[in-house]
């Protein structure tokens, strides 16, 4: 005989709804996902997921717009991956401008930003390159930049028995050139790599100016990337930040020229009445252009912005790992709290929300997806990759990289207090720190490892993507646990004398 069981009888731990109705802000570590139930593998999920109301990316994963984090290289490589950078706005409008630009340019196999040297420059300049970095096929333009005519390229064998550093590249260089023309396929530029038995084939537009090199050595290790983000026109996608200072308007004009996917408007604290105002001017002047409003953090906030017009929310106020706001203002809300308010409000009118800070580990992730979020925005989680802004440096031995919150004392001196309403001020009130992170390599091995350590969780918890997941927690199928202290310290390693963390990278 088999049993048969009373469906309420099995229901077990709490609901969204039960669990964030408490009086106490819960973070991501303040509770778990209670396991379901399993008949499909890691890879049957797919982790689809819309970024805005309009634009859908393969991977939640958002970079945040700080100047230690996201610029080309970082938006290249998670655009890559299926996920998406936002570009910083720390910097001159020109500066963001070609930022975007060289994502959108950018094509894989194709290096659109190579390092570049005029006839002036000395075979000791090129020395100092290939010392930096270990490569010496160098485009020579007229003034060294990619704005004037290619007139020649310098290599090894230009140089090599020449003892006198100081000559003028103008009488070493190479000047009969292989080319290879802007629009030509990879394919064609590789045929040209092999016939012609060059190590480097710049590529040139109409007027002669050097646009993208291609490189015999890249041709080896070239990969290919089925899940990237991509536009229409088949473009890698990218996003920008803005103040709603009246600059940020000028910003929008020309970083919609460069093609620019998705804007957003950064703001520690977003329900005010200069971004209610920038989401009507953006909605007015470029009604095709998605925009994310923010931060965000209460359910009254969401509406305001929503109604606004805006097309996503970023979610957070004082959780990031930078961030000292909560300590500064006494204003802001703990993480898991305020990703679940928000997303139960603005699922209803189908705004995706983006968890933006306090995301140290796969299982925060996992859990910001669980409880409404549709992506996650991370700041330390990318700072000190290799793609991220900045070189590395040593400390006590050890490998870092520079990672500051964009309100931190310096970063507002270097012009990023746009976000915090303090432009005209005179005394400055960090509501960040600056600091350093350990190396942490290439974004390229990073990616696969969450992704890969997210379907597993999403294996656990029995769902198949982030869409059923969403309909679980609003249906009240999906079940979490707080915990306590202790089961917080029993759910981590304990007891070793020693171990090993295991790297971010997988093996
Ligand atoms: P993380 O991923 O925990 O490092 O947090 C990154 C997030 O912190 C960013 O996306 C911003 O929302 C936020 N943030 C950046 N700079 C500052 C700051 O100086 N003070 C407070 N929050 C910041």
């Amino acid at each position: 005989m088999t049993n048969s069981f009373n469906t309420k009888e099995i229901i077990d731990g709490l609901s969204g709804e039960d669990i964030f109705s408490t009086s106490i802000g819960l973070t991501y570590k303040d509770f778990l996902v209670l396991p379901g139930f399993i008949n499909f593998n890691p890879s049957d999920v797919e982790l689809e997921t819309n970024l805005t109301k309009n634009i859908k990316i393969k991977r939640p994963f958002v970079s945040s717009p700080m100047d230690t984090v996201t610029e080309a290289a970082m938006a290249i490589a998670l655009a890559l991956q299926g996920g998406i950078g936002v570009v910083h706005y720390n910097n001159t409008i020109d500066e963001q401008v070609s930022i975007v630009k060289k994502v959108k340019r950018y094509e894989n196999g194709f290096i659109s930003d190579p390092v570049v040297l005029s006839p002036e420059h000395t075979i000791h300049d090129l020395d100092k390159i290939k010392e930096k970095y270990g490569f010496s096929g160098i485009p020579i333009t007229e003034d060294g930049t990619q704005n004037t005519k290619l007139i020649g390229i310098v290599t090894n064998r230009d140089v090599d028995f020449e003892k006198d550093r100081s000559i003028p590249l103008s009488q070493v260089m190479t000047k009969k050139l292989i080319t290879g023309y802007v629009g030509m396929t990879l394919k064609e530029a590789n045929n040209i790599l092999k016939t012609s038995k060059k190590g480097k084939i710049p590529i040139i537009d109409a007027e002669g100016k050097l646009v993208s090199l291609v490189s015999r050595s890249d041709l080896k290790k070239r990969r290919e990337f089925p899940d990237s983000s991509k536009d229409e026109q088949k473009r890698l996608r990218v996003g920008a930040a803005v103040s709603t200072l009246v600059e940020g308007r000028d910003r929008v004009a020309a970083l919609y020229e460069a093609g620019v996917d998705v804007i957003v408007i950064d703001s520690a604290q977003g329900n005010s009445i200069y971004q209610i105002e920038m989401i009507q001017f953006l909605k007015t002047n470029f009604p095709g252009l998605d925009v994310i409003a923010g931060n965000v953090v209460t359910k009254a906030q969401c509406k305001n912005l929503i109604e606004a017009g805006a097309d996503g929310l970023r979610v957070g106020m004082g959780p990031g790992s930078i961030c000292i706001t909560q300590e500064t203002m006494a204003v802001g809300r703990a993480q898991a709290t305020a990703v679940y308010k928000t997303a139960s409000f603005a699922s209803k009118y189908k705004i995706p929300i983006m968890a933006d800070g306090g995301i140290t580990s796969i299982g925060d992730m996992a859990n910001a997806l669980a409880i409404g979020a549709s992506t996650c925005m991370m700041g330390s989680m990318f700072a000190g990759t290799d793609e991220a802004p900045g070189d590395y440096f040593y400390e006590n031995g050890v490998r870092l990289k520079k990672y500051r919150g964009m309100a931190s004392v310096e970063a507002m001196k270097a012009g990023g207090d746009k976000r915090y309403y303090s432009e005209s001020q005179r005394i400055l009130v960090a509501q960040g720190v600056s600091g350093a992170v350990a190396a942490k390599g290439g974004v390229q091995n990073l990616i696969p490892y969450l992704s890969q350590g997210l379907k597993h969780s999403f294996q656990d918890m029995g769902y198949k993507n982030i869409n059923e997941l969403h309909e679980s927690l609003y249906s009240q199928q999906l079940r979490f646990e707080k915990r306590s202290e202790a089961a917080q310290a029993q759910g981590s390693v304990y007891g070793l004398y020693s171990y090993n963390k295991p790297a971010m990278r997988g093996e």
